[in-house]
């Protein structure tokens, strides 16, 4: 299965009238992080920036409660991803599916054999059948909230760290917890186990896309390994800048995430009522939906169309099939849109 995103480059953007296919703090940026890139932009153009990304590193220190030392900082998650399968994906590699594409392509392009491991028909994770699989593998991918699924799955992925072999390599992504209602992060494990290597991004909880900035939280040896495969320079100086001031903003994530809990509970009353599709419980910042009927890509292009809002096809999910497609919980305003988009779609059959 080919790996492809949302975004408005998945299409023609000019179509696109509301981005609804990639999941971002529906806040955007924090101001604080446009101002200091508008603030510095004139000063940090034309200068290298820090290689080693050290205010960065102090600031997501201060915000996570760890140490400098065990943080790698990326050009998004994705770059540390590719890092870690470089690493450690050498001959077998397990994933549950469906999960983020980039994991099963970095561990492909590392020249692992990839083994997926279904998660159940509810989209639960199941730790016995993970910890079975993972018996002697290199490497282990675990996603929570998972990515296009959207439930925490905290106490079996708590389960599967704990019970794996330490010689298996483990990357939980939480790229998308800061936005997700319960906040159960599982960092503080890293002290407990070597192995283990946890993904978190400024992308999503920071609106900060189209800035790239993600990083891991490790061990101080494991940070090492990663960091040595970067390219000089590998996070621009405003994103770096932009990082530090989104850091001081808590408030900004906090608010963020009151608005998706309020917008998704919204988003998930109104998409009840249709007849074509069912919308899936969530705990993220995003939600699938289930079509009745017809498949998702046909789906997505027939919205995109018929009223410029794009739509996440989840058919290039490994393991997905062709009934989803996933929608980002946004502003009121753009939920909105989006509802009323869906209910035209249904026909004029909105209950
Ligand atoms: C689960 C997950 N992890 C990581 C990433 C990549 O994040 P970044 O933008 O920081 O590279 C994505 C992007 O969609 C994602 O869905």
């Amino acid at each position: 299965m080919a790996c492809s995103h949302g975004g408005v480059y998945s299409v023609d953007p000019k179509m696109v009238r509301l981005d609804c296919s990639s999941s971002v703090n529906p806040l955007g940026a924090p101001g604080k992080a446009v101002r200091a890139i508008e603030r510095s932009a004139g000063e940090l153009a034309p200068m290298y920036p820090d290689p080693e990304c050290r205010d960065l590193k102090k600031g997501l220190a201060r915000y996570l409660g760890v140490n400098t030392d065990q943080i790698a900082v990326g050009n998004g998650a994705a770059e540390i991803i590719y890092w870690f399968a470089r690493l450690f994906a050498k001959r077998r590699v397990v994933i549950p599916a469906p999960t983020f594409c980039e994991y099963e392509l970095a561990s492909q392009k590392a020249g692992a054999v990839v083994t997926f491991v279904p998660l159940a028909v509810d989209f639960a994770l199941d730790a016995d059948a993970v910890i079975a699989s993972a018996k002697g593998v290199d490497a282990l991918f675990l996603c929570n909230p998972n990515n296009p699924t959207g439930m925490l799955a905290t106490r079996a992925i708590k389960k599967v760290i704990e019970d794996v072999d330490n010689t298996t390599k483990i990357m939980l992504d939480e790229c998308f917890i800061e936005l997700a209602d319960r906040q159960e992060t599982l960092l503080k494990l890293v002290d407990r186990h070597d192995n283990l290597v946890v993904l978190r991004s400024l992308t999503k909880s920071f609106g900060m896309a189209g800035l790239r900035a993600g990083y891991s939280v490790s061990s101080p040896a494991l940070a090492g390994q990663l960091s040595s495969l970067k390219v000089p320079w590998n996070v621009n100086g405003l994103a770096q800048a932009a990082g530090v001031a989104a850091l001081a903003d808590r408030r900004h994530v906090a608010k963020a995430r009151a608005l998706v809990k309020k917008e998704r509970a919204f988003l998930y009353e109104r998409l009840n009522r249709l007849e074509s599709l069912v919308p899936v419980r969530s705990d993220a910042n995003y939600l699938l939906l289930r079509l009745k009927s017809g498949d998702s890509t046909h789906f997505r292009d027939r919205l995109m169309k018929k009223t410029g809002v794009l739509v996440r096809d989840c058919s290039t999910f490994t393991g997905m099939g062709s009934q989803h497609v996933r929608i980002a919980v946004k502003t009121h305003k753009e939920n909105m849109m989006l509802v009323k988009a869906l209910e035209e779609m249904d026909n004029g059959k909105a209950r």
